[in-house]
């Protein structure tokens, strides 16, 4: 018959279904180490507080030393009928140091202030490997922006051209956004840095154990203030899910313009062999499979965002069973960045971009016709009039089949008194970026200036 944490008040052992929909072994087991260390404050506060004596102290911690080796090596693990990461672990300490040590440990705490304070430990230490792995991609962006700063592509706004900017701007627009998410990380693990450890099942505890002694031992600043709190939110899970979310979206928008960016109607890139993968008949094909995994995922992400905010919606406090259901979607959004990132931040890093494929697109599409109405605001044109000439002209244009510097003189003239030969130095792709020297603007200065900037925002982590 199986055994539970709970036979005194029952008759037998939960029925094999039971013990079925209840098991968690298959994915808490992760959070082994954790408890292990959990447990290990535990048993000091509980020493502290008068509640062991040295010598049973001392055989309780050298019993977890040699259960978290066991664990580390495999040769402890949980059993078919080990509900959940702490029964298996109690169990195995109690095979390790005998009922009468072993079975002191469980005073004073719940399953449901361990599972809490543990998730916690886990998620600040992969925040910590998510967030450097995006970072990694920053980096492999900035090293692309560094090696083709100068070249111009085309600006895009409804996918249309829109007006020429640099490669390097277009990356590092990308660099940012990544770098905003390994702040949120950041900044959520100051939330997070809160120890629920001694909350006990949702009360506190009566046996006078010290929550700030615990939580310094396991490397948190502070204990939580509310038990219930302690024991029913799971809000930092969630915030935590959304970032992850948040980053596979913005590694997304990229990957999205790399499956664009390397056919051949664009011929902007081209994936390195060891980035790319073939077709089983079409002996030609290079495909973009890491690009499109990353958009693939980051729909995965939104959904392990999804599933916990709809596990969470309307549970009353404090602990609920539900609440077993935290676990898995956030441990598939760690599990998905740390084998994504690598692979993405690699294809990144090796792609081979075509300047002059990009240069010679940069001014096509009339992308010039805001430098023409602008440059007629310098001059003193109100805007309406300049928008309406700048118009004109791409009109003329069209008709004719030609680009907007083809246009003589006196066709300018034509168009408008106002358009002078002079405008002829917005009508290059040079003169046109280098005119956008505005702070964040893609004039060459202020995009090496801009790259210095996320150097230095990436070098702070
Ligand atoms: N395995 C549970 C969880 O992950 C913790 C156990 C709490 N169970 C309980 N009956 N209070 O949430």
């Amino acid at each position: 018959e199986r055994v539970s944490l709970w036979g005194g008040r029952f008759a037998g052992g939960p029925a094999d279904a039971l013990a079925a929909l209840s098991k968690s072994t298959h994915f808490d087991w992760r959070l082994a180490p954790y408890d292990i260390a959990g447990s290990r404050a535990h048993a000091r506060v509980l020493h502290r507080a008068g509640l062991l004596d040295d010598a049973t102290l001392a055989s309780m911690l050298e019993g977890l030393q040699r259960l978290l080796a066991d664990v580390g090596d495999g040769s402890f693990a949980p059993a078919p009928d080990d509900e959940d990461v702490h029964t298996a672990l109690e169990r195995g300490l109690i095979e390790r140091v005998g009922p009468d040590v072993g079975g002191r440990l469980r005073a004073g705490r719940s399953r449901n202030d361990q599972v809490a304070t543990l998730f916690r430990m886990y998620l600040r230490e992969h925040a910590r490997v998510v967030a450097a792995l995006v970072l990694d991609v920053v980096d492999s962006l900035v090293a692309q922006a560094d090696q083709h700063l100068g070249v111009a592509m085309p600006g895009r706004t409804h996918l249309q051209h829109a007006q020429p900017v640099l490669l390097s701007h277009h990356l590092l627009a990308h660099a940012w956004a990544l770098l905003r998410d390994v702040d949120r990380w950041v900044d959520w693990d100051s939330r997070a840095d809160e120890s629920p450890y001694g909350s006990g099942a949702l009360a506190g505890s009566s046996l006078g154990l010290d929550p700030v002694a615990v939580a310094t031992d396991l490397g948190f600043t502070r204990a939580t203030w509310n038990s219930i709190d302690g024991t029913a939110s799971r809000d930092f899970v969630a915030e935590f899910a959304f970032v992850s979310a948040m980053a596979a979206v913005d590694i997304s928008r990229f990957a999205e313009e790399v499956v664009l960016w390397a056919t051949k109607e664009f011929s902007f890139v081209t994936l390195d062999d060891s980035y790319s993968t073939g077709s089983s008949i079409m002996p030609q094909k290079k495909n973009p499979d890491v690009a499109e995994l990353a958009r693939g995922k980051a729909g995965r992400l939104v959904g392990d965002l999804t599933g916990l905010l709809t596990t969470l919606k309307a549970l009353p406090l404090a602990y609920n069973r539900d609440l077993q259901e935290d676990k898995e979607p956030v441990f598939d959004a760690v599990d998905t960045l740390e084998v994504l990132l690598p692979a993405f931040s690699g294809m990144v890093a090796t792609l081979t971009f075509h300047p002059e494929r990009l240069e010679s697109l940069a001014p096509q599409g009339f992308s010039l016709a805001t430098d023409i109405a602008e440059w007629l605001v310098r001059q003193g044109v109100a805007f309406r009039i300049a928008h309406e000439v700048a118009g004109a002209c791409v009109r003329a244009c069209e008709e004719r089949e030609i680009e907007l510097w083809d246009l003589s003189d006196d066709e300018l003239a034509a168009i408008s008194e106002h358009l002078t030969p002079q405008v002829r130095e917005v009508l290059t792709v040079p003169g046109s970026l280098a005119s956008r020297s505005s702070q964040g603007g893609t004039a060459p200065d202020r995009v090496r200036e801009q790259l210095e900037r996320v150097r230095q925002e990436s070098a702070k982590h």
